[in-house]
């Protein structure tokens, strides 16, 4: 198989700099110096509960920041999505005691080469592919013949169970902002739950150690993500580390206390034939502080057929994507490494 090193370990050693499978091409380096970190306002702020709740003063402005969110950046933050703060602040403090665990632990669930399940390092595929600087525990949550069992941690103790009382929490609240996300596009609320039967859901834990060079390297390289919809959390504390391509900058992500990040992913940007964006996003490490970011990926079940609906064609907007099997999709994005946008070839 492909040598993958584990970046916590490396980084116990306190090297003055970073293997050589690390450091980027010049042209995907971070460039720190250049960096124009956001202020917590630029990625949209959109308040869940004006539009589940909100009288029609309150939802209509509130749905058109939604509408023009998914077209401009690919992203929103939302606040006020009544998901548990506890909960939210137990799944960082278990992930956490995770990553802490000594390798040999971690290693009885380590992802099999090719697979995106368990811990270690997904979507690596050469030796000469150069390495993200992140550990990852990834599993399939929903439906439950995805999960695979062996894989979800006993250590520590509650960590399963609370994987599994999280994603249950995440899935409603997914299934809210889609149903918003439906709304602002002029289609009926439950288009897209009824579309995509009986939803996927995984989960991916990034642990992102301080690095030596975060100049450069990338903690995970630039990809858009292969889902609908991703709901990413970031642990209170860590260090700033998502950036997302807009206007062909790098916009780092300051994150909103409490709030929950959401973007927008492929399957939304062919069903919307590009109205709605799935943007690219990569994330930087920082030399003293560490990171933990958790993401739940929500995507159609795999026998969806997918392809620009007709609501989004016309003669000005002529079809850009195909129609294809969502199955297909997602084993094509799985079985390549992260590169840009490159997954949504597979639907040109
Ligand atoms: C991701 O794109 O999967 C997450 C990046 C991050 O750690 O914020
Ligand atoms: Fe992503």
């Amino acid at each position: 198989g492909v040598k993958i090193y584990d970046v916590q370990e490396l980084r116990k050693t306190r090297p003055a700099t970073v293997p050589d499978r690390y450091v980027r091409d010049i042209h995907e380096r971070p460039e720190v110096s250049l960096f124009s970190y956001s202020t917590a306002g630029d990625v949209p702020v959109i308040d869940l509960s004006k539009i589940l709740n909100g009288d029609y003063h309150e939802l209509y402005p509130e749905i058109q920041k939604l509408a023009s969110s998914c077209e401009e950046w690919g992203f929103f933050q939302v606040i006020n999505h009544g998901a548990d703060l506890n909960l939210l602040e137990s799944i960082e403090k278990m992930a956490m005691d995770f990553f802490m665990l000594p390798l040999k632990e971690k290693q009885k669930y380590k992802m099999a080469q090719g697979t995106v399940q368990g811990y270690g390092q997904a979507f690596v595929f050469s030796e000469d592919q150069k390495l993200d600087w992140c550990n990852m525990l990834a599993l399939g949550v929903e439906p439950h013949f995805i999960r695979n069992p062996s894989l979800w941690p006993t250590k520590p103790t509650k960590f399963s169970e609370t994987i599994e009382t999280y994603s249950k929490e995440i899935r409603h609240i997914s299934k809210k902002v889609l149903r918003c996300i439906a709304q602002s596009l002029g289609l009926k609320g439950e288009t897209f739950e009824e579309m995509f039967e009986e939803a996927v859901q995984a989960i991916r834990m990034n642990y992102y150690p301080p690095c030596p060079r975060p100049d450069l390297v990338l903690g995970l390289s630039p990809h858009s993500d292969g889902s609908a919809l991703t709901i990413l959390q970031q642990r209170k504390g860590s260090s700033v580390g998502l950036q997302l391509l807009k206007d062909n900058k790098w916009v780092s992500v300051q994150p909103l206390p409490n709030a929950l990040l959401v973007n927008i992913g492929d399957t939304i940007e062919v069903l919307t034939n590009g109205k709605y964006k799935s943007v690219q996003h990569r994330a930087v490490t920082n030399k003293k502080k560490d990171r933990l970011s958790i993401v739940t990926f929500y995507a159609p079940s795999y026998e969806v057929e997918l392809g620009p609906l007709p609501e989004f064609v016309n003669e000005s907007n002529p079809v850009k994507y195909r129609r294809y099997n969502h199955g297909e999709y997602s084993k094509h994005y799985v079985t390549n490494k992260l590169q840009g946008k490159k997954s949504l070839d597979f639907a040109k």
